[in-house]
């Protein structure tokens, strides 16, 4: 979480790090700061609303810092210490020459803080970042340069880290480190940057370098030199970008949600690609794993955190029904407290819009210690995950900027229905004929997901008329049931309406203590061999008071007897339906904020990429 920018060189930094702020707001928006190294001073901005009030007060400010060749700057999402203008980052030393910004948590901060109070430095934030900024003041007293100084401390140091230093008495360089938290280069003629993500550079510079774990770089304008955190030198990683500003921008829609609901069908299109040969084989050419590897599974673990956990539940009965290997799908964090049972013929397969979330990677390291063989479903090229795993498997849903997950989480589905029939081809289990026709089957998707993100308005009128409700139950069964938990996530965290997904078989052991009248429930029923069953469970809740919306597909004519509402969507197969049944609970959600006057690109509490525990 929280993003972090810096710009050193022939450019004014200011507008550099306020521009690369606003795209990096995604990350976090407790807070916002920047500081800049003006003459031979350090000049700091803060406040507790965010970047665009970090300019306001630059505005305002007569003696404001331009023509700056150097600034750091931090969008902040709390961890450590309220959010506040005192805890927003940068955060300088006792003399106020030394900046410094933190993405990720140090987690011995109590005892370097003890230590460094009792040597007589007086804190003011209550974060676990400021010991950063004040040890490494003290390694500078004692004559050491800023990039040895930040060496130094970093080595006294456990938790996760990306930071970015530097010192108004060595002008000119920017420090920066890496430990989990991401953290990326670029340079261009004359000017280095850095930034927790591509984005928020990707127009200023022309090449771009991953930086790895336990990575310190000294950023000059001249460009970057790197070594270990024991001095070794070490050559950094090209990155392939593959983005333009454009999809940066909102592009005339009016928001980032309804842009990448309405990016849906491209997003699956562009995953499915090239996945189908003339001879019928399917195919995945960063997948990196022979047949024989594939053949000799025995078992698929998947993991994955949010949305992508959702995604990883319609994966697995995807891959039993094709491929008929038993799955087993894991909340990402909870995967490796539970001794998992894992070895060299388990496929461990961790799903991830950005490829950073920390619990996910941590998942895979654990089973990749286990002999696991790791694969990595990640949005992002050259991820964190993409680069751990064994094997990594694209979704093309290209750049994801709002917090609440809808293109991503498609062609995640895609692209793990296509690994399913790989498997299913490769083991032998479904001819290629049907591995062809279910392949086609997929690629039609495309023009339903289309005709789903379409229906928008007849969703938006649903969704009006029950907007004050406050308590959603949506209920379903087979993949209806992560559908289910995918819909009430959604209106959970851009609506702040309270929501429940639920198989609908066990409603009755529980649940249905808590319908009544006002409780709205949201029954996915577009899966026809489970339709009398959702029938039935329809009739259930509304015999206690409950108002119901169903979502059904296209020529359901039992439906409208018994749903208050009926959201139609294009009848898709069975293990599809997520595809479209999706698109309309997003737009459900997205207009249930819309009502509630809510920003549903920066949902309260919430973070795009969540790289702390
Ligand atoms: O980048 P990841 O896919 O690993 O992120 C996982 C979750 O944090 C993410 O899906 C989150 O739940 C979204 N906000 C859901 O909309």
């Amino acid at each position: 979480m929280c993003g972090i920018i810096g710009v050193v060189g022939a450019v004014d930094a200011l507008p550099v790090l306020l521009d690369g702020l606003r795209r990096l707001e995604y990350r976090g928006y407790d807070s916002a700061g920047v500081a800049l190294l003006h003459g031979d001073s350090l000049w700091r901005a803060r406040s507790a609303d965010g970047v665009e009030s970090v300019a306001d007060l630059i505005a305002k400010c007569d003696d404001g810092p331009h023509d700056c060749a150097t600034g750091i700057g931090h969008t902040r999402w709390a961890t450590h210490g309220a959010p506040g203008e005192h805890n927003a980052h940068p955060h300088v030393d006792c003399a106020s020459g030394i900046a410094l910004i933190h993405n990720g948590i140090i987690e011995n901060h109590h005892e370097l803080g003890d230590e460094l109070r009792g040597r007589g430095h007086v804190f003011t934030s209550a974060t676990d970042t400021e010991v950063l900024v004040h040890r490494i003041e003290e390694f500078r007293r004692e004559g050491l340069t800023l990039t040895e100084a930040v060496r130094q401390t970093l080595n006294e140091v456990t938790g996760a880290f990306a930071i970015a230093v530097v010192d108004a008495a060595e002008p000119g360089v920017i420090v920066a480190a890496r430990r989990v938290s991401p953290l990326v280069v670029g340079i261009s003629e004359g000017a280095t940057y850095l930034a927790s993500d591509i984005p928020a550079i990707m127009d200023k510079a022309t090449s771009f370098f991953s930086v790895d774990d336990d990575q310190l770089l000294t950023l000059r304008a001249e460009g970057v030199t790197a070594t270990d955190l024991d001095g070794t030198p070490i050559s950094l990683a090209p990155l392939v970008v593959d983005w333009d500003l454009e999809t940066a921008q909102k592009s005339g829609y009016p928001d980032y949600m309804t842009k990448e609901i309405h990016e849906q069908p491209e997003a699956v299109r562009a995953t499915l690609l090239d996945h189908l040969d003339k001879d019928g084989t399917i195919t995945f050419d960063e997948m990196r794993l022979s047949d024989d590897a594939l053949r000799a599974i025995t078992k698929v673990t998947l993991v994955g955190c949010g949305s992508s956990y959702h995604t990883a539940m319609v994966a697995k009965y995807a891959i039993e029904a094709w491929a008929r290997i038993s799955v087993e799908v894991d909340i990402a964090s909870e995967f490796r407290y539970r001794n998992p049972v894992v070895d060299e013929t388990t496929l461990v397969i961790g799903v991830s819009q950005s490829g950073e979330t920390i619990d996910t990677i941590s998942a895979l390291r654990e089973a990749k210690s286990r002999g696991a063989i790791v694969v990595a479903v990640s949005n992002i090229v050259d991820s964190s995950m993409a680069r751990e795993a064994d094997a990594v498997i694209y979704t093309r849903a290209g750049l994801e900027i709002c917090v609440a997950s809808t293109k991503a989480v498609l062609a995640q589905i895609a692209a793990l229905e296509v690994l399913a029939l790989r498997l299913a081809q490769v083991r032998g289990v479904l001819s290629t004929e049907r591995v062809v026709e279910l392949f086609h089957q997929l690629t039609s998707t495309v023009d339903l997901v289309a005709e789903a993100v379409s229906r928008e308005a007849a969703v938006t009128q649903i969704a009006s008329q029950i907007a004050n409700a406050h308590t959603f139950f949506f209920l379903g069964r087979h993949v209806g049931f992560p559908t289910a938990l995918e819909g009430a996530l959604k209106l959970k965290e851009i609506s702040y309406v309270h929501a429940e997904g639920y198989p609908a078989g066990e409603l009755k052991h529980g649940p249905l203590a808590l319908i009544e009248p006002g409780v709205i429930v949201v029954a996915l029923a577009t899966d026809p061999a489970l339709h009398e069953k959702i029938l039935s469970n329809i009739a259930e809740v509304k015999a206690r008071g409950a108002t119901v919306v169903a979502v059904a597909a296209d020529g359901d004519e039992r439906i409208d007897a018994v749903a208050d509402y009926v959201i139609r969507v294009p009848a898709t197969p069975a293990l599809m339906t997520p595809l479209v049944d999706i698109v309309a609970l997003q737009q459900f959600a997205y207009q249930m904020a819309q009502s509630r006057g809510l920003n549903v690109d920066r949902p309260r509490n919430l973070a795009k990429t969540v790289t702390v525990e």
